[in-house]
């Protein structure tokens, strides 16, 4: 990321009121045409491109590191929301700073002081986020939101797409979105997980103002048309 770029991060603060945002996760997509793809996404009005780096050890599946990372920075201008499902995520900041990440997402479970993790990413210039198993308790996740920019609540078990939304997924939503409200926390409540028009609906009922969404869109005949059905559903909600 250059300099200019990160000083201009720094003095954007997410727009209120609330604006709901879509990031397509790439990972449903098909990675021999990702130009191709992430084009479409663009084109359809995706606010972020989620990016789930997984190391088979924090959850099973394998994906890629900053080396594709940097790459897809020079397939897209909007901002990639880099998701860590790694063992020591905070090894790797360095290296997704420079790869060209904008947000940097890390799991509770992988460090002692989630707040103190958020710290590390802010100081590399990126948006700091923090997520949370759905087996997790959510107080893990709202312990950390003093100190970043977005919080994530997993609405399926991290490690692979197109899962079901997960039945509790509401309730924590509602939590997160509770607590960020009563502590003026200028954070974004991002959701990740078996996101499709009608769960994104929930979602946006129960709080969620960041919907990322895999399957559903990069699966669909038309991943046009299926970004605005989401964004139909979430602006209706
Ligand atoms: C799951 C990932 C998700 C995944 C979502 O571990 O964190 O980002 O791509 O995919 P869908 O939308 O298909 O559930
Ligand atoms: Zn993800």
């Amino acid at each position: 990321m250059t300099e200019s770029r990160r000083k201009t991060l720094r003095n954007e603060r997410w727009a209120k009121p609330r604006r709901m945002r879509i990031a397509p996760s790439i990972l449903s997509a098909d990675f021999a045409h990702l130009a191709e793809e992430i084009a479409r996404v663009e084109r359809a009005g995706a606010d972020f491109l989620h990016v789930d780096i997984m190391d088979g050890q924090f959850v099973s599946n394998l994906t890629f590191g900053p080396i594709v990372v940097e790459a897809i920075r020079r397939l897209s201008s909007i901002p990639l929301d880099v998701h860590l499902m790694v063992v020591e995520p905070l090894r790797f900041l360095d290296s997704f700073a420079r790869a060209g990440a904008d947000h940097v997402i890390i799991h509770a479970e992988t460090v002692e002081d989630p707040a103190a993790a958020g710290r590390a990413i802010r100081d590399r210039g990126l948006y700091a986020g923090v997520t949370v198993k759905p087996e997790t308790p959510i107080e893990r996740l709202i312990e950390a939101l003093p100190g970043i920019d977005i919080a994530l609540v997993m609405t399926v078990e991290p490690g692979a797409g197109g899962q079901a939304f997960l039945d509790g997924s509401p309730e924590r939503i509602a939590k997160v979105r509770e607590a960020i409200d009563a502590g003026g926390y200028d954070c974004l409540l991002e959701v990740d997980g078996g996101i499709t028009a009608d769960t994104a609906a929930t979602a946006a009922r129960a709080g969620a103002d960041t919907f990322v969404a895999g399957h559903s869109i990069f699966q669909a005949p038309d991943s046009e048309a299926a970004l605005h059905r989401i964004r139909e559903a979430i602006d209706r909600a």
